[in-house]
């Protein structure tokens, strides 16, 4: 067991908007200045797609400046665009791929080429687009050849907000407009920035309609601190006895915080302060502290709000008195691993109660629990959680290939190692 966390932590940027703003800005006219963008890998390989695509873009520790050419002065690729380990550069560029007048290939590292693209590519073909499966099984590589696309109206099967953005982002390209209605809302962070450089979008319940043709102009974004990011520390400020923390800077879009109302909901102890928007998007400092937790059933339209929380809200299950079951999160098996196997698989290994279930899993918290040797299966939220696990644990616990969390928080394993001192 560690000692007290204690300190003030900057959350680094948050990963879904630092890629929306170089995707936006580099289809927007003029000069995009982005702050407080996010160093991750995955991000970095949004950067390198598009600098393939004739986009100037100065990355310096201080700002990053995109040279944005509009809507339409994107250039054909000389190489395939390769998307690392990031679908969110895979599905969003994929819709503004199909509205181009070039034809692209896009590709990704082994856990890209296993995730599924057809949920993206049967509504752009719907609009008209040539995208197709290079190896035929409905993943990546994709080749793209640009074509005139058609607005439709979209009935999504899924809350996702990679779906939703990569056929409002093709909507853009459009004739007419095009409308995309999820079961649950998603995150919407497309919404906000495409609004705040000129795009007219509507809302209305689930269903969110885009005019094509906009002129987009280069703006200033100031991006929040990353609440997935932060969920580690939130965790870790609660679990860790005598703990209390400042996460200075954090995005508290409603979209996205579900890790906040699951926690207070456990009985955890966060604080919500100086709450201010930053380009429309809502942000706050939260101040985490040692709270006795107590499992709780997770479900429904609060699932797309933490879905890549759930890794770390099952290691704050485990430590908690009682059971806590989530259901209706079986996207979770699509994303950088499965991670409900691999939750459990590991929760196993560290002597935990836990069972997998179709669509989450049932977890009997508040045994002690053991070191392990930890199968990240190179899942950046796998290795952060099991980190936090690592604290609350006798014995010695080995992160297979932790060096992933380069993905979404270089500096993760700095920043927890500082508030040990
Ligand atoms: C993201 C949306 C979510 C999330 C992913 C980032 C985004 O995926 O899990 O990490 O930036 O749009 P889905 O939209 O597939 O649920």
């Amino acid at each position: 067991m560690t000692k007290p966390l204690q300190g003030e932590i900057n959350i680094p940027g948050d990963k879904s908007i630092s890629h929306r703003a170089v995707m936006i800005g580099a289809i927007s006219e003029g000069t995009t200045e982005v702050t407080n963008f996010l160093q991750g890998a995955d991000c970095l390989s949004t950067i390198s797609c598009f600098q393939k695509m004739g986009i100037e873009i100065e990355n310096t520790p201080e700002k990053i400046t995109i040279h944005g050419k509009g809507l339409h002065g994107l250039k054909a690729p000389t190489e395939i665009l390769d998307c690392g380990n990031s679908g969110t550069t895979t599905r969003l560029i994929s819709g503004i791929l199909s509205g181009q007048a070039f034809s692209s290939t896009l590709t990704g590292d082994a856990s890209i080429q296993k995730r599924p693209m057809l949920r993206i590519m049967k509504p752009l073909r719907e609009m008209g687009a040539n995208i197709r499966s290079i190896k035929d099984n409905n993943c990546a590589p994709l080749e793209i050849n640009g074509s005139i696309l058609q607005g439709i109206s979209y009935q999504s099967p899924i809350a996702s907000a990679q779906v939703k953005s990569a056929i409002l982002l093709a909507g853009l390209y459009a004739n007419g407009t095009t409308s995309v209605t999820e079961p649950y809302v998603s995150r919407n962070h497309s919404e906000i920035m495409l609004s705040h450089f000129g795009a007219k979008l509507e809302i209305k319940d689930t269903t969110v309609t885009i005019h094509p043709n906009p002129v987009l102009t280069g703006q200033k974004v100031e991006v929040p601190g990353d609440i997935s990011s932060a969920a580690y520390f939130i965790a870790a400020g609660l679990l860790v006895p005598g703990s209390k923390l400042l996460l200075k800077n954090v995005g508290i879009n409603p979209t996205r915080d579900g890790i906040l109302r699951i926690a207070k909901e456990m009985g955890g102890n966060i604080e919500i302060l100086n709450e201010r928007t930053a380009c429309g998007e809502p942000v706050a400092d939260l101040v985490v502290s040692n709270s006795t937790l107590h499992g709780i059933t997770i479900g429904g339209e609060i699932i797309p709000t933490l879905i890549d929380e759930i890794p770390i809200i099952a290691i704050m299950a485990a430590f908690a008195e009682g059971t806590t079951i989530i259901k209706d999160a079986a996207e979770l098996k699509v994303k950088e691993s499965d991670r409900i196997a691999v939750m459990v698989d590991n929760l196993t290994a560290m002597g935990c109660d836990i069972e997998g279930t179709d669509d989450g899993m049932i977890i009997h918290g508040g045994k002690p629990l053991h070191g392990a040797t930890i199968e990240t299966k190179k899942d950046h939220r796998i290795a952060m959680s099991f980190a936090i696990a690592d604290l609350m644990t006798e014995g010695t616990t080995t992160l297979l290939d932790k060096d992933c969390v380069d993905i979404s928080f270089p500096t993760f394993y700095q920043t927890l190692e500082d508030l040990q001192k």
